[in-house]
């Protein structure tokens, strides 16, 4: 199919890691503008089911459906809800964390603080709190807790009193006020714009990120027949920490002592790790892919995204994980 304007991150790695059968089911996670989804139906005769909390990724959606008809279907919900829509199991799950280049590039959408827009960071706008709605209601200590945590901004707490006395003014509900506001904090001399911490840590407080992703993996686990395949991109230390946890947990067996009675009611491991490779080719200096460049500003480390393909091997899904876990609830 022709090309979209976002141009999806280690396409290859990923669509090797699947292993795409012909008659398998696939779930896209993260359909974005449909570059996995696109190539893993054009790569096998395969059925592929897309989710996307995003309204803007219902259009690609619709033309992948257009064009591989009933091969293609797709839900406008998070990728938490999968095992809710999917009753049957699967082959395979791909998540492509974090936004899109055109999200980003979109003023209106406020993930931004390159383009002037409202401060909404929503990626579903149907519902839930905007980005300006935290920054005008959420005690300083709150803030600066979310740009701490979640945005590991050194300057967290100054940058939370500054939006505390200045929204007394006067409500804080562009992304450029916002952005001049922090950058009038983090002086200095930066690789990247002292705001990109902030509004990751927005972002990822909006649409409760970690959340998202920890309940989502659990999800996967439950719907992967035996011997399908998890693979997963991420773009920080956060999500990173999360999905290794998810791994280590499901690969290996229960801590057991020799001292106790053997219990056969213990979690067997679920999943086998085929590999985690970070991004062989080193970033195009002279003219780098827009995606590329894209999430090298937002996030540094995503020149070399790590990216965890797994195995399912045995049967247990570990319900007690589907509980949805909100770190920015906790830390609030
Ligand atoms: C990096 S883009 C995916 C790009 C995609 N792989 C492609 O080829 O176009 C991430 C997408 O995931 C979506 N997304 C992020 N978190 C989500 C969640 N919890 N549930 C569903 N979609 C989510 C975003 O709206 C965005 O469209």
């Amino acid at each position: 199919m022709p090309a979209e304007t976002h141009t999806p991150v280690m396409l290859r790695e990923v669509i090797s890691a699947l292993k795409l059968c012909d008659g398998g089911v696939y779930v896209d996670a993260t359909l974005g503008r449909g570059g996995y989804a696109d190539k893993m139906l054009e790569s096998a005769h395969c059925q592929v089911i897309a989710f996307d909390r995003d309204h803007a990724a219902m259009a690609a959606g619709q033309r992948l459906q257009q064009h591989y008809g009933q091969r293609f279907a797709m839900h406008h919900a998070p990728f938490a809800h999968m095992a809710q829509h999917i009753t049957h199991p699967v082959q395979g799950v791909v998540f492509d964390l974090g936004v899109s280049s055109p999200q980003l590039d979109d003023g209106a959408r406020g993930f931004s603080f390159r383009h002037d827009g409202p401060l909404d960071m929503r990626m579903d706008q149907r519902e839930g709190e905007t980005a300006a709605d935290l920054v005008n209601t959420k005690t300083e200590r709150e803030l600066a807790d979310i740009f701490f945590h979640l945005g590991e901004e050194k300057r967290a707490r100054q940058i939370a009193k500054k939006i505390v006395a200045q929204r007394a003014q006067q409500p804080i509900t562009r992304t450029h006020q916002l952005a001049e506001l922090v950058r009038s904090v983090v002086k200095g001399l930066h690789s990247i714009d002292p705001a990109t911490r902030t509004f990751q840590a927005l972002r990822i407080a909006v649409n409760d990120e970690l959340g998202q992703l920890k309940v989502g993996l659990a999800a996967a686990e439950k719907i992967l027949a035996p011997h399908g395949r998890l693979v997963v991109v991420s773009f920080h230390s956060l999500e990173d920490r999360i999905v290794k946890q998810f791994l280590s947990a499901r690969a290996k067996p229960a801590a057991t002592s020799r001292h106790l009675p053997v219990n056969d009611n213990q979690p067997k491991p679920s999943f086998t790790l085929v590999g985690s490779q970070p991004h062989p080719p080193p970033m195009p200096k002279a003219k780098p892919i827009r995606a590329h460049a894209r999430r090298a500003f937002v996030w540094p480390s995503a020149r070399r995204p790590p990216f965890f393909p797994q195995r399912r091997l045995h049967d247990p899904p570990h319900d007690h994980d589907l509980v949805p876990v909100s770190l920015a609830g906790q830390r609030l």
